[in-house]
């Protein structure tokens, strides 16, 4: 799959923007502070319908302005299709698929696919379970768009009873409302544990494999999915999963409401990394920790070829000069056939041998290159 135009109207430091990329590999670059990753973010953002990082949606509306949109039209399976969503600060997101509105998140996300690499995800190795979790769930929502409708639906039913718990000493009547909204969520936790558990078993074995590649076979690189405590074993079907996260709420009960906090529930997962069967965030070096990530975000352009039957658009947000020239070259070789776009702050020589176009970002304005 590939992206044919993308406009970005009032999208964060861009005012009214329209390029035309390459099937293969666009090269943005430009100093600093110029809209770079912002570029990037607004064709993540129109596959995951999430920001970058977890900011509010509005943040990215340019300062100043009530609305922003984003449009792109992709080419997926030979066929043209056009992706808007429209942000406004007072109403809700409005999101158009071929120009009809679509009401639910499932039918929108998953239609372009992309995958996402900054230096920043170095973090997800050193760094708590959320970024990991993130990680997995980005994946999924583009994987398997009914699992972007549960997620969302948990996470509403998550913030309001964190709200419960809150407001509970004042009004005690609102703790009537509890075993609906836990009910609720260990429905939906037996079916996140189910899609996370499938998902990580796979992520896990094409892991692997880069991996070996990647390091000549001196490192291995293991993922170990973890969930609820009283689970073992995640590999259940949903239904058992549903029974044990009812338990597991069961027996918190007491201490969510003398911590009035949501302590039961998958919104704790993580997926543990190890490197040479060791805790890859206690022990793993700089380098070894960059080849871990570069597996990890190589795995999951892999998955989504394979089980979607089409490279996801990727996406290198500063990337390449943090790696040695070695896996600059991995890389760059690894990535030939789908698109890309990349960017960076000084050329990249061995990018711009590869670039179908290049385009210089200066100050929230995009131009094609056209003397290279
Ligand atoms: N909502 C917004 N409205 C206007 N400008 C924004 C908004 N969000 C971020 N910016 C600006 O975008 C710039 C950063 O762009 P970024 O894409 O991160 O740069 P880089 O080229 O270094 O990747 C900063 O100057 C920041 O102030
Ligand atoms: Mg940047």
């Amino acid at each position: 799959m590939n992206v044919i135009t993308v406009t970005l109207s009032h999208f964060r430091n861009f005012s009214e923007e329209t390029i035309h990329l390459h099937p293969g590999i666009n090269l943005f670059s430009g100093q600093n502070a110029q809209g770079k990753t912002n570029l990037l973010e607004s064709l993540f953002y129109l596959s995951t319908l999430r920001p970058l990082r977890p900011v509010k949606e509005r943040e990215m509306i340019q300062f100043g302005f009530p609305e922003a949109k984003v449009t792109a039209k992709i080419c997926s399976f030979q066929r043209e299709q056009c992706l808007s969503v429209g942000l406004s600060k007072e109403k809700r997101r409005v999101l158009c698929k071929n120009g009809v509105l679509q009401r639910k998140v499932q039918d929108f996300t998953g239609t372009l696919q992309s995958v996402f690499f900054s230096p920043d995800d170095l973090l997800l190795i050193k760094e708590g379970p959320a970024g990991r979790r993130r990680m997995i769930d980005l994946a999924l929502s583009q994987l398997r768009p009914r699992y972007a409708g549960i997620l969302t639906e948990y996470n509403r039913l998550l913030e309001q009873k964190g709200k419960i718990l809150k407001q509970a000493e004042e009004k005690p009547s609102l703790l009537e409302l509890l075993p609906v909204y836990n009910e609720k969520m260990v429905q939906a936790a037996g079916q996140i544990i189910a899609f996370r558990h499938a998902y990580c078993k796979l992520l896990s074995q094409y892991c692997e494999r880069i991996h070996h590649n990647i390091s000549g076979g001196k490192d291995t690189l293991k993922l170990a999915y973890t969930s609820l405590s009283n689970l073992p074993d995640t590999s259940l079907p949903p239904e058992q999963l549903t029974i044990l996260a009812r338990e597991h709420m069961n027996a918190h009960s007491k201490a969510e409401l003398a911590s009035k906090m949501c302590l039961s529930g998958p919104h704790k997962d993580d997926l543990q990394i190890f490197i040479n069967e060791t805790p890859a965030k206690s022990f793993g070096s700089q380098g070894q920790i960059r080849t871990a990530v570069l597996s990890l975000k190589l795995a999951e352009r892999d998955i989504l070829k394979k089980e979607t039957g089409q490279s996801p658009v990727l996406l290198l947000d500063d990337v390449l000069s943090e790696l040695d020239s070695k896996r600059q070259d991995f890389v760059l070789n690894r990535i030939a056939g789908g698109q890309v776009l990349i960017s960076c702050c000084s050329i990249d020589r061995s990018a711009r041998a590869y670039a179908g176009k290049q385009f210089s970002v200066v100050n929230g304005s995009i131009r094609e290159c056209t003397d290279f």
